[in-house]
């Protein structure tokens, strides 16, 4: 199995291209399910994720073609993939498949309103926490469907067709706004969503709907409408910016110092963290190319973060903060509200050295003068990436292990970070 292996002390200089964000791709690659045309991808991100979906997607008889590469193509752009769901061979979604990414459940929105059923498996805990999918099931029984759930799978049936709702989330929920989305738009009638996600990747997969010829609109706000059609055809998408993997980056340069332009992505899809790095003193300077990120000299300041959904400051940045918060001057506090197990790598940062204390879903980071590198592994993506965040400050080796999950949700990590002047390598085995 891959591993990582980063030798800390050196500080970041240069540009870092900013892929297609792997959270919108997911479901745009699902919408393709929706209609009998082609669905074309651009600035698709190359993940394990996406890999791992295009199998998926292929049991249900979609055909995925990715455009190959000419020379003196830009070797950072991303791919151009094209999905073809003209038949739908299979209705089912099994344990193996869906088991292994948990985005995969929301097949069953596209499924049953295009064939009028759909069988899925539940996809089971994680490593983050339990995530049930009862919103999911509400918003599909909202639009007509009878959901039963046997042997571990969740069989939905709509005979008649769905027809439009009203939906009233009691929390925010990205995969239950995706899901009542993908329904909603071949239903019969009016759909109104309320407490919707306001994520970015929420208002991408819906503008790729619209041009689809869906009829949505208040995407990106709390309240989101849509006028059923009757059919979808295909379309050509360009998947917006990482913007996870933007402040990832921005929280290692904030964290070694330095100073990198982070190319191709936007400030608006983060403001919110933008907004604490700056506090903790980092210099963010939006330019036409991207978003400029520095830290010279100054030491990290602390400053408390709590998780909220978007426009807040976004849960799967929560730990790549908290290794930015161990060498921060002074003490600071981070509270988790999405999920209640979100906090995997306290255990690993303080083998190099973190001081947490952890008491319920609030982490207190007693900032250390110096991190020491040492064998680490997570049991998640943004858990990972943590801890290369931390390796890349830490005296001496950090050897991060599992790095398939690394491979899951970062295009090209090592060499991102090593072409900035990290001492980071892949060690394949
Ligand atoms: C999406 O997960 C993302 N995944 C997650 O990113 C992200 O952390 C999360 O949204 C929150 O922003 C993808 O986009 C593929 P939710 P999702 O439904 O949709 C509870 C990463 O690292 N809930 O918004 O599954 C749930 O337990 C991943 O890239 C219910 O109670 O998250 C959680 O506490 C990890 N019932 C909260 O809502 C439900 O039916 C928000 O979850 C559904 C969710």
């Amino acid at each position: 199995m891959d591993r990582i292996r980063i030798v800390g002390g050196q500080r970041l200089n240069g540009t870092i291209p900013i892929s297609g964000a792997k959270n919108a791709t997911l479901p745009l690659m699902i919408a393709s399910l929706l209609t009998d045309q082609p669905l074309v991808l651009e600035n698709v991100p190359r993940l394990a994720d996406v890999i791992q979906l295009q199998r998926i997607l292929g049991n249900h008889g979609v055909d995925v073609m990715i455009n190959g590469k000419r020379p003196g193509d830009d070797p950072n752009a991303g791919r151009t993939i094209t999905l073809s769901a003209r038949t739908i061979v299979d209705t089912t979604a099994p344990y193996e498949l869906v088991s292994k990414m948990r985005a995969s459940f929301w097949v069953v929105a596209p499924l049953l309103a295009r064939m009028g059923e759909a069988k899925v498996s539940l996809p089971g805990g994680c490593a983050i926490g339990t995530r049930p999918v009862d919103l999911l099931i509400m918003a599909l029984e909202k639009l007509g469907a009878e959901i039963e759930i046997d042997a571990g799978y969740v069989i939905a049936r709509a005979r008649n067709g769905l027809r439009g709702g009203e939906i009233v989330f009691p929390k925010v929920t990205v995969g239950g706004t995706h899901t009542a989305l993908m329904a909603a738009v071949l239903a019969k009638g009016t759909t109104v969503i309320d407490n919707a996600a306001r994520e970015p990747e929420v208002t991408d997969v819906a503008d790729c709907l619209n041009k689809m010829g869906a009829k949505i609109a208040g995407a990106g706000t709390s309240r989101i409408v849509v006028e059923g059609v009757a059919r979808l055809n295909g379309a050509r998408h360009s998947v917006l910016p990482d913007r996870i993997e933007t402040g990832t980056y921005a929280m290692a340069v904030a964290m070694t110092g330095g100073d990198v332009l982070l190319q191709n992505t936007r400030p608006d899809l983060l403001q919110s963290a933008l907004d604490v790095l700056e506090q903790t003193g980092v210099t963010v300077t939006p330019t036409n190319e991207g978003i400029r990120v520095a830290r010279n000299g100054a030491g990290i300041s602390a400053v408390d973060v709590t998780t909220q959904p978007f426009p807040g400051f976004p849960t799967d940045l929560q730990a790549q903060f908290m290794a930015l918060m161990t060498k921060a001057k002074g003490t600071s506090r981070i509270t988790e509200t999405i999920f209640e197990n979100r906090f995997m790598h306290v255990q690993e940062l303080s083998r190099l050295g973190a001081r947490i204390k952890l008491s319920g879903d609030t982490a207190t980071i007693e900032g250390v003068e110096r991190l020491k590198g040492a064998p680490v592994m997570a049991t998640d993506l943004r858990a990972s990436v943590s801890l290369v965040i931390a390796g890349l400050a830490a005296e001496g080796e950090t050897m991060v292990n599992r790095v398939y999950h690394l491979d899951r949700g970062f295009e090209k990590l090592e060499e991102k970070l090593a072409a900035c002047g990290a001492a980071i390598e892949r060690i394949s085995e």
